[in-house]
């Protein structure tokens, strides 16, 4: 398996720690991130332009009056909420430019494209409750109905959690890193039960709406064959994302290093003076001495007692602390400190 050395501060590519012809081949193959985000930008956008051409050509348009064109905003609306807008947000921070500088604006984008997306799914509910009521049709009977508003109560609770906990300033730090890994796990899990919502509902559509003699579903008319690849490529559009999320080199960089438990391990107190060090600039011998001393104390209490983080200790040795200390002084917010991870 390929892995990226030195948490990814530099590009090497290396396979059971040397860089030889498989690692050589791994860097061959690592796609650039900003030509596959054309390509899935396309492909969000052919999502969308699709799901309205649907609704428009063969389901009698738009309207917003409780009938069957109020219905149709339902698709178009989760379509590109739930899984086009939601799927861009979850990417924000796989832009290179998101790497470096401040987390803060790139939080606010990620959190704005969500609640966007959220916005645009809550309008779409409110098109298919409106349109079943308006024509006493019972809610909630399917199981597209229960998957679709349980992926979208959770999307929900990811929100407000999300926010609490990143953008609120009183999150504490420890908090932080004991939600994150949760984090990410419920964005992909949402992005798929979306995905899921979605194909299920247009299947659904499909077998409600084609039912007489020339246009049966299982005649396979024109439109069956263009929802059909709607849901392809709606499924495509999903598994592209989770790839891009889960691909280790468009990962900001030291994402999941073990230093990143750095900033849980260490008491304030240390957190302070390390801060008030690198304000003064020096370098002193010293302060390298005692802060690993100070360290190995802490981790060796840590151990003992367990009430330092949820991290396991053991991994905070103290050299990674002073690769750490190291590239938090010599380049701030660049994306290797720990701190600037969970902040
Ligand atoms: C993430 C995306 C989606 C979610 C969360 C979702 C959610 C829901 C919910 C909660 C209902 C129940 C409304 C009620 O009982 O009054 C519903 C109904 C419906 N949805 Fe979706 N939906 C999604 C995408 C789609 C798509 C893309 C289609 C394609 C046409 C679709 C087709 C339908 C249909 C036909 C119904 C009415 C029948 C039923 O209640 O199952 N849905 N949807």
């Amino acid at each position: 398996m390929c892995e990226r050395e030195g948490g990814g501060q530099s590009d090497q590519w290396i396979l059971g720690g040397k860089e030889g012809e498989a690692g050589r081949g791994c860097r061959m193959l690592d796609l650039p991130f900003l030509p596959f985000c054309v390509l899935l930008g396309g492909l969000g956008f052919v999502c969308v332009a699709f799901v309205s051409a649907w609704c428009q050509h063969w389901r009698g348009g738009f309207a917003w009056d409780g009938s069957a064109q109020m219905f149709n905003w339902h698709p178009v609306l989760m379509v590109t909420g739930m899984v086009v807008l939601y799927g861009t947000a979850a990417l924000v921070y796989r832009l290179p430019p998101a790497w470096s500088g401040p987390k803060l604006p790139w939080k606010v984008l990620h959190g704005t494209l969500a609640l966007v997306a959220f916005g645009l799914a809550v309008l779409g509910l409110v098109a298919v409750f409106r349109f079943h009521n308006h024509n006493g049709t019972p809610n909630m009977y399917s199981l597209h109905s229960w998957l679709g508003l349980a992926t979208v109560l959770l999307f929900s609770c990811q929100w407000l959690a999300g926010f609490s906990a990143f953008l609120l300033p009183w999150a504490p730090t420890w908090l932080r890193a004991l939600y994150k890994p949760i984090h990410i796990f419920f964005g992909s899990t949402i992005l798929m039960l979306s995905v899921a919502s979605c194909v299920s509902g247009i299947n659904e559509k499909l077998f409600f709406s084609l039912k007489n003699g020339t246009m049966e579903y299982k005649r396979l008319p024109t439109e069956a064959v263009f929802a059909n690849t709607l849901g392809l490529l709606i499924l495509l559009f999903g598994v592209l994302v989770l790839g891009a999320l889960a691909r280790p080199s468009w990962k900001r960089p030291d994402a999941d290093s073990p230093d990143s438990c750095q900033v849980l391990a260490l008491p304030t107190p240390l957190l302070a003076m390390d801060y008030l060090h690198q304000l003064s600039g020096t370098t002193n011998v010293y302060w390298g001495y005692m802060r690993r001393a100070a360290t190995s104390l802490v981790t060796t209490g840590a151990t003992e007692g367990g009430a330092q983080g949820p991290v396991a200790p053991q991994l905070c040795s103290p050299s990674s602390t002073a690769r750490s200390t190291a590239a938090t002084a010599t380049a701030p917010g660049s994306g290797c400190s720990s701190r600037a991870e969970l902040m």
